[in-house]
């Protein structure tokens, strides 16, 4: 007891009250902080998407409709999606790093690399490009390549979305998938981290 009290003694003479009061208090904000964004990151509607989810569509006349497999159209273009948890029908929208699009090739079309994570010719990737943040929403039919409207990155669905082009230096995480009773679900997490680093 004497040793913590002398202990507190000394750390007060050495910061002087003021600043240690400072210093407990930043702390503690910095604390409640990390708890806030603990906490908030295990909100439904922001974890990113969870095995067995299966998908709503984004926006058009079909907004938060179910997506069955048959409706992406083969050869593209993407559809953009976000994930919902099937019981409680929460739509994981809380976070814009949560936009998916989904693509759908005939399965021997697809690379070898990518057809483990593809159901019924289906792959689904995050639709935040990796280069700022813009969601990849063009589609050029001839190649057959999705590619951000911000800066023109372009990416190989068929082939893990490899970059093709632009300025980005990194590809689009993969959300593995499958199909349980011809739904469409997701099978795991990501493969690679969503979003960007923030370098302009
Ligand atoms: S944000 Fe997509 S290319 Fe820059």
């Amino acid at each position: 007891m004497g040793e913590i009290r002398r202990t507190g003694l000394w750390v007060k003479q050495l910061f002087g009250r003021r600043t240690l009061l400072k210093m407990l208090m930043g702390a503690g904000f910095a604390m409640s902080g990390w708890r806030l964004a603990a906490a908030r990151s295990k909100e439904p509607r922001k974890m990113r998407p969870q095995e067995n989810d299966q998908f709503v569509f984004m926006q058009g006349d079909s907004k938060g409709e179910i997506i069955a497999p048959e409706d992406i159209p083969l050869g593209g273009p993407q559809v953009l999606a976000y994930a919902i948890e099937p019981i409680s029908k929460v739509v994981r929208d809380g976070s814009r790093l949560n936009k998916v699009m989904l693509v759908r090739f005939k399965p021997d079309e697809i690379a070898e690399s990518t057809r483990p994570h593809s159901a019924d010719g289906i792959v689904a990737y995050s639709a935040v490009c990796t280069h700022a943040g813009c969601p990849v929403a063009l589609w050029m039919e001839k190649t057959r390549t999705v590619k951000c409207p911000c800066h023109y990155s372009e990416y190989d669905p068929s082939n893990l979305a490899k970059v093709v082009g632009g300025p980005t230096p990194k590809r689009l995480p993969i959300l593995p998938l499958k199909t349980v009773d011809g739904a469409l679900m997701v099978a795991g997490k990501f493969i690679g981290r969503v979003g960007f680093k923030r370098t302009i």
